[in-house]
């Protein structure tokens, strides 16, 4: 299977499934190896025999549409976005619950990947934030992703080195316990993530959130209609003032009146208050 005709192939197949081709372009490696493969399991020799088989079976398409993702993800992953998260948003989100009595502060990760997402707030609420409190605060945070095999990962919280690339290397020294190659998570990091397998277009979590964090998923891969949809969706997930976050590559073309942008050269939004 070239490149090539695996260009061809998503172009024409990703419209059908509620995809947008250009959120994949850059990094189709990884489904075009995928959709190589279930080719070969299928015993066809490239897209275009794949195409046909689409054609006449109707089934085969929720197969395709489970090998369309990217898992593409690292700790602290746009340092602009997470320095403002952790020295803007979060004492704020602090300051909120502290003046009306909360005992927490409810995060929701959407399409955690590994983990590498939620795990990176709770190290800066760990490392960071909770250490300057003199009250009793958590932060919980729900993590949902389509993928069995991600959540798996996420709740071993076992990374390679690059994984951490990104992330400051005082959290980094503190975060992880180093087992040969690999960087083990601390255990204590984890324990106020709970993950959950949910696919973003059917389920949402349960409750409402004081911050949601929906980064490199539906504004980047998914069609505009879609977009809007879950938008809608998610936004009444959001508490009143609470904030939205997107990947850096991602903006809102309309958010319904709902969220006014919080930074104007960051993606960050916050629920307005009626
Ligand atoms: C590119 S990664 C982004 C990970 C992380 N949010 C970040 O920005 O670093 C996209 C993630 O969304 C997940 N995903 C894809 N489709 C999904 C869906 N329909 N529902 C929930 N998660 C999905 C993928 O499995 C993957 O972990």
């Amino acid at each position: 299977m070239t490149d090539q005709g695996c260009i061809k192939f998503l172009q024409w197949c990703l419209p059908r499934l509620n995809y947008q081709w250009e959120g994949f372009r850059r990094v189709r490696k990884q489904v075009c190896k995928r959709i190589k493969e279930r080719c070969s399991a299928l015993s066809l020799t490239n897209c275009a025999s794949y195409r046909t088989y689409l054609e006449q079976d109707a089934e085969e398409w929720k197969i395709l549409d489970s090998l369309c993702y990217i898992t593409i993800s690292r700790f602290y992953r746009d340092r602009k976005v997470f320095g403002t998260l952790q020295h803007q948003i979060l004492p704020l989100l602090v300051q909120n619950a502290l003046e009306s009595n909360q005992a927490e502060i409810r995060c929701w990760s959407a399409g955690c990947c590994s983990g590498e997402e939620p795990y990176t707030l709770q190290i800066l609420w760990h490392l960071d934030l909770l250490p300057k409190l003199s009250q009793q605060l958590s932060l919980k945070i729900i993590a949902t992703d389509r993928y069995a095999d991600l959540i798996i990962r996420a709740e071993r919280g076992k990374y390679p080195q690059s994984s951490l690339k990104d992330l400051p290397k005082v959290f980094a020294e503190k975060a992880f316990i180093q087992s040969d190659s690999n960087y083990i998570l601390k255990d204590y990091l984890k324990t106020d993530v709970r993950f959950l397998i949910q696919d973003v277009r059917q389920q949402l979590p349960n409750g409402n959130f004081d911050l949601i964090l929906c980064r490199n998923l539906i504004f980047t891969y998914f069609q505009q209609d879609l977009q809007s949809k879950l938008l809608e969706q998610i936004v009444e997930k959001l508490k009143p003032n609470g904030f939205f976050v997107l990947g850096v590559d991602e903006s809102l073309k309309y958010s319904g009146g709902l969220l006014a942008p919080y930074l104007v050269e960051q993606p960050i939004y916050q629920k307005i208050k009626f």
